[in-house]
C-alpha cells in the first residue's frame, strides 16, 4: 500500500482512473474509494474488506454536475439540503442513473451519495474526475477508521494506497436519508443531527431506521474483544459497571471500560478509555470508535461501556453504533 501526502493527490487520482483502490480522509471518516463506475475497480472494494455484496456503497461527488451523472429526479428538497449541508455529512438517497453499475448500488434503482467537507477528499475526486465509491475503510463489522494508522491496521497489502491526512473531525459516519419516499426517512443517524434536517426540510420519518438501508443490517463496528454496554441513568451505571468488572476480575478475566470523564475517577479496571464529557455529545461521538479500537490494542479479555448518552442530537447515533457494537449484550441498569 503506498502511503501517499497531501501534495500527492494527483497520484492517488492517477490510481482511481487505472481501476485501482485508495484510501482517503473525510470529516466523518475514511474511506476506501474507486471508480463508481467501473465495476472491476469496485469489486476490489468488496474483496478488501470482505463486504458482503447486497450492502451497496455511498458515492462521493465534488460537485452537483457529478452528482447528475449518477442521480435522476433529483426532488427539490434534495437541493434544500444539499445548499444547507453539502459539503458534509449527510448522505441523500436517491435515483440512480443507467451509468451505475449494480455492484456499486448492490443491484437497488437508488444511490446514496454525499459531498465529503474534507479539501483533500474534494480535490481528490475533482482530479480523479469520476465519482468515487467509498464505504468506510475498515474490515467489514470492525469500527469504523478515524486515524490514518486504523486504515493502516485494516488495509495494508490489501489496497493500492492510502491518502495520509488529519484525524477525522466529526469521527462518525455520515447522516443516511432516504429521499425516495415521502416523507424523506432517515437510514442512519450519523454526523448531521436529526434535528438539523428537520429545522430544513419540516418533517422525516424515523420508525424501522434499521430495515431498509442494508448495511443496517449486519453486526457492525465490533472491537475483537467482547463487548457489554450498560444502558440507564449515570447515577447508576458506574456502580453496575464496577460490580461487572468485580464479576469478571473473578472469573480470570482482565477488564477494559470506555467510560464518561465524569465517571471515571469511581471506575476501578485494567485499561480505561476516556470517551468524553456526558456534556459534549460531539466530543463522545468523536472519540467512540477509537475507543472501541482501543480494547483490542489493550489486549483485555471483555469491554465494558458506558451507555449513558441522552438520544438526541449526536446522541442518537452515539446509542446506535454503541448498541450495534454490543450486539446482544446489553445490560439494562435501572
Ligand atoms: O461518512 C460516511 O458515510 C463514510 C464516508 C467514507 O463517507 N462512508 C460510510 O460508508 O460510512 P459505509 O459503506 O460504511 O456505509 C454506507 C451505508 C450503509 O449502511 C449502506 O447500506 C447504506 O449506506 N446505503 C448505501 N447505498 C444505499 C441505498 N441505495 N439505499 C439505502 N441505503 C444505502
Ligand atoms: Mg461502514
Amino acid at each position: 500500500m503506498l502511503k501517499l501526502n497531501s501534495d500527492e493527490v494527483n497520484k492517488a487520482a492517477e490510481l482511481i482512473k487505472a481501476g485501482g483502490t485508495v484510501a482517503f480522509p473525510t470529516e466523518t471518516v475514511y474511506g476506501l474509494g474507486a471508480d463508481a463506475l467501473n465495476p472491476f475497480a469496485v469489486e476490489k472494494i468488496f474483496k478488501a474488506k470482505n463486504r458482503p455484496p447486497d450492502n451497496p456503497l455511498i458515492v462521493h461527488v465534488s460537485s452537483k454536475d457529478m452528482l447528475r451523472i449518477v442521480a435522476r429526479d433529483i426532488p427539490e428538497t434534495a437541493f434544500r439540503l444539499m445548499d444547507s449541508f453539502w459539503p458534509g455529512p449527510l448522505t441523500l438517497i436517491l435515483k440512480r442513473t443507467d451509468v451505475v453499475p449494480d455492484i456499486t448500488t448492490g443491484g437497488l434503482d437508488t444511490i446514496a451519495v454525499r459531498m465529503p467537507a474534507n479539501e483533500l477528499a474534494l480535490a481528490f475526486i475533482r482530479e480523479a474526475g469520476v465519482p468515487i465509491a467509498a464505504p468506510s475503510a475498515n474490515t467489514s463489522g470492525r469500527p469504523s477508521p478515524t486515524k490514518a494508522e486504523h486504515v493502516i491496521k485494516d488495509m495494508d497489502g490489501r489496497i493500492d494506497a492510502l491518502i495520509l491526512g488529519e484525524d477525522s473531525r466529526i469521527g462518525m459516519e455520515s447522516t443516511v436519508l432516504d429521499l425516495t419516499v415521502t416523507p424523506p426517512a432517515l437510514l442512519r443517524p450519523g454526523g448531521l443531527s436529526l434535528e438539523e434536517i428537520i429545522e430544513c426540510i419540516g418533517e422525516v420519518m424515523t420508525v424501522n431506521v434499521s430495515g431498509k438501508s442494508p448495511g443496517m443490517r449486519y453486526t457492525h463496528y465490533s472491537p475483537e474483544t467482547k463487548l457489554v454496554l450498560v444502558e440507564g441513568k449515570s447515577s447508576i451505571v458506574p456502580a453496575e459497571i464496577n460490580r461487572l468488572v468485580n464479576d469478571y476480575r473473578e472469573a480470570g478475566l482482565k477488564v477494559g471500560v470506555i467510560i464518561t470523564r465524569e465517571s471515571s475517577e469511581h471506575i476501578d479496571c485494567d485499561a480505561k478509555f476516556i470517551i468524553g464529557s456526558v456534556n459534549n455529545l460531539k466530543e463522545v461521538a468523536g472519540r467512540l470508535f477509537s475507543g472501541l479500537r482501543f480494547l483490542d490494542e489493550a489486549e483485555v479479555d471483555i469491554g465494558i461501556v458506558e451507555g449513558t448518552f441522552p438520544e438526541i442530537k449526536e446522541g442518537r447515533a452515539i446509542m446506535n453504533r454503541l448498541r450495534k457494537a454490543a450486539g446482544e449484550n446489553i445490560v439494562y441498569s435501572t
